[in-house]
């Protein structure tokens, strides 16, 4: 594995490098032998122009929720809340594709560049093309087409309006996967989360006042459903659109310290929404007013020019504030502007005191508004969330959502943000359609990085209507089980910068089925996730890669290929070869947890190790220390886990 910077004319100033932690890879300096990038600068920006091996698979390109396998597409990075369709407009563009040829790309601008994904041909180059008197006029789809998609000698063009020149990033390796894990080492690392993230999490209604809430997580304790983390929704500020990021302690929230230390004695940690538009009655609003750009978003909100160290050092000492009352965790929300629905965004032409202009700004205020809160944290680990974020964002320990909620665009969403450094939660909400719905989409949250339920809009807990209480605590359960295990594929991702939850074609490429899957998943190394959504019916086709796999539920054994699954449960599949860690379940994630550990064998694991990280699961850079274990293991020397028992799935 390699990177190489390619620098071509004169840079722009606003870049995602310039706020991004220190690379942790090599960087080579210069472009590798063979390796041809056409440069040129036009009135319309820098053109990049290279050959793209005709067979490749393209993917890439951030927080995409409408198109997989991106070769022959047009792609713009362009933030924006409501992504309507294949187009490269999401929550969290980035400038990264990755290959099956054996490279990636990643283009440091935070321009809306766009990129042709060989979806042109330059004339006059096609070597395999033939020339043809006389064509005749196909009649069939099939036929048609091909012409138009015949793969031979087409280019990658990348355009980035108004720069006059960039730093290229080329990445080569064997495997997508050795990539990606590049790309997020250039970034700083995966990010490490606090322990208590890998449990459930839960945001009450927006409207809710302190009591109200506090009833709400007393009867979560009470139907035992495991949460670590409670959101508070808009209703906690005075004002929250824009936001005055204070408590409303004349109204729905009298004693914010009392109710703080409630939640705590539940054992829950406390998450607050806010977004980034601040109101003149905040606190920090005049101090913010020198370095914020000349539109106002939402009622008279301001838009901070977070590349300033002082307006990240305003925002970040009041937000410090809430810290220190207990909070644990914020929620960024609107940082992704609308472009197409709704009205909150600051133009293109928007000029902000740092010289960016709102097209540039736009692109980079999730990453910043992240950068801003961290710096609120300090030592403090989190696992929060933001609706945005970008390029070179892998080290932040933030998830991103939306508004959006069709569940097949959740799922590819999962995959494709494992390709770009972001985290992504396919959230439930209350619009479930059915008990058979919520209960898919509380399936597949419960196999990604962050588990979160978001009932913000809604004062009754979403499973009470289809009342599926058991099973949802069944689920939670299951989440729970596999806390251990997704840490361990955390600390992977801090210290290699490898996935935690990822496309199978980032590891199996070599098996070209998958190149085109995009409703399956890894959840760390071992387990294969394939969910159904309710419009599945209970069923559907599920590809295993080469070798034997496990079915988690019920033991079952399959061998590599497709095969046809009905299920209640969702499909997931453990490798065979795998000791896996199993936890006995908790409500919720002490700072002192000790897990009691079932290490459950899939096929022979005589040669196979299961490992464990032990930390204090709390602070930024505490010691880590990685426990291997064996089938044999009966005791572990540590205060975090405790080995209770041996499994063994064979057939
Ligand atoms: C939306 C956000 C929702 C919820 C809501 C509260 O922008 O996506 O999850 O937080 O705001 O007003």
């Amino acid at each position: 594995m390699s990177v190489y910077k390619i620098r071509f004319g004169t840079p722009e100033a606003f870049v995602p490098s310039k706020f991004a932690p220190e690379p942790k890879c090599a960087v080579l300096d210069g472009a590798p032998e063979g390796l041809q990038i056409d440069f040129r600068v036009t009135r319309r920006g820098v053109i990049l122009t290279m050959p793209i091996d005709s067979e490749a698979g393209v993917y890439g390109f951030g927080l995409q929720v409408h198109g997989f396998q991106q070769r022959g597409q047009k792609m713009t990075m362009r933030c924006n809340a409501d992504p309507g369709d294949n187009t490269g407009d999401s929550h969290a563009p980035v400038p990264f594709v990755v290959t099956t040829a054996g490279w990636g790309l990643y283009v440091d601008t935070a321009r809306y560049v766009t990129f042709y994904n060989g979806k042109c041909r330059l004339r006059d180059t096609g070597k395999n093309a033939k020339i043809t008197e006389k064509t005749e006029v196909s009649m069939t789809e099939e036929e048609l087409y091909a012409v138009r998609l015949a793969g031979v000698d087409t280019v990658m063009t990348i355009e980035i309006p108004y720069a006059e020149g960039v730093d290229l990033y080329y990445i080569t390796g064997d495997r997508i996967l050795d990539i990606v894990s590049e790309y997020n080492m250039l970034s700083g690392g995966g990010c490490m989360p606090a322990l208590w993230g890998m449990g459930g999490f839960y945001r009450s209604c927006g409207r809710f006042s302190e009591d109200r809430v506090l009833d709400m997580a007393r009867k979560m304790r009470e139907y035992r459903i495991p949460c670590d983390m409670w959101g508070l929704e808009p209703g906690w500020q005075t004002c929250s659109y824009s936001c005055s990021y204070v408590w409303d302690r004349g109204g729905r929230f009298p004693h914010p310290e009392q109710t703080l230390k409630e939640l705590s004695d539940m054992g829950y940690r406390v998450n607050l929404w806010e977004h980034g538009y601040v109101h003149p009655t905040s606190p920090v609003y005049t101090a913010l007013k020198p370095y914020a750009g000349q539109y106002e978003v939402f009622n008279m909100g301001l838009v901070p020019d977070f590349s300033f160290a002082e307006a990240r050092e305003i925002f970040a000492a009041h937000q410090k504030s809430l810290l220190d009352m207990g909070i644990t965790g914020f929620k960024l929300d609107e940082c992704d502007g609308a472009d197409m629905t709704g009205g909150w965004a600051f133009p293109n032409c928007d000029e902000f005191p740092s010289g960016m202009d709102g097209e540039v700004y736009h692109n980079l205020f999730g990453t910043l508004y992240c950068k801003t809160l961290l710096q609120a944290f300090g030592e403090r680990r989190t696992y929060s969330e933001s609706r945005s974020m970008g390029a070179l964002c892998a080290s932040y320990p933030f998830v991103l959502y939306s508004d959006l909620f069709d569940h097949k665009q959740f799922i590819r969403g999962v995959l494709n943000a494992g390709f770009s450094g972001i985290l992504w939660s396919p959230e439930v909400r209350i619009y479930c359609r059915s008990r058979d719905d919520l209960l898919r989409r509380i399936q597949t949250v419960i196999f990604s990085v962050q588990a979160l339920v978001n009932a913000w809009n809604t004062e009754e807990i979403p499973w009470d209507r289809w009342e599926c209480t058991d099973e949802v605590r069944r689920l939670f359960e299951i989440r729970m089980q596999l806390v251990p295990y997704l840490y361990t594929a955390f600390y992977d991702y801090h210290m290699t910068g490898k996935p935690p939850v990822r496309a199978l074609v980032c590891d199996f490429a070599e098996e070209q089925e998958c190149w085109d899957c995009e409703n399956e998943f890894l959840f760390g190394d071992s387990m294969l996730v394939a969910p159904m959504t309710a419009d599945d019916n209970g069923e559907r086709d599920v590809w295993l890669p080469q070798g034997t796999w496990y079915n988690f539920f019920t033991g079952e054994k399959y061998e590599g290929g497709v095969h046809h699954i009905v299920t209640e449960d969702i499909p997931v599949y453990v490798k065979a070869g795998t000791l896996l860690p199993l936890a006995r379940p908790m409500q919720y994630i002490p700072d002192d947890a000790c897990f009691d550990i079932t290490l459950r064998a899939y096929g022979d694991c005589s040669a196979a190790v299961c490992r464990l990280v032990e930390d204090d699961g709390v602070t930024v850079g505490a010691p880590m220390r990685v426990l291997t274990v064996s089938c044999d293991t009966d005791a572990v020397d540590s205060v975090r886990y405790r080995i209770v028992g041996h499994e063994s799935v064979c057939e």
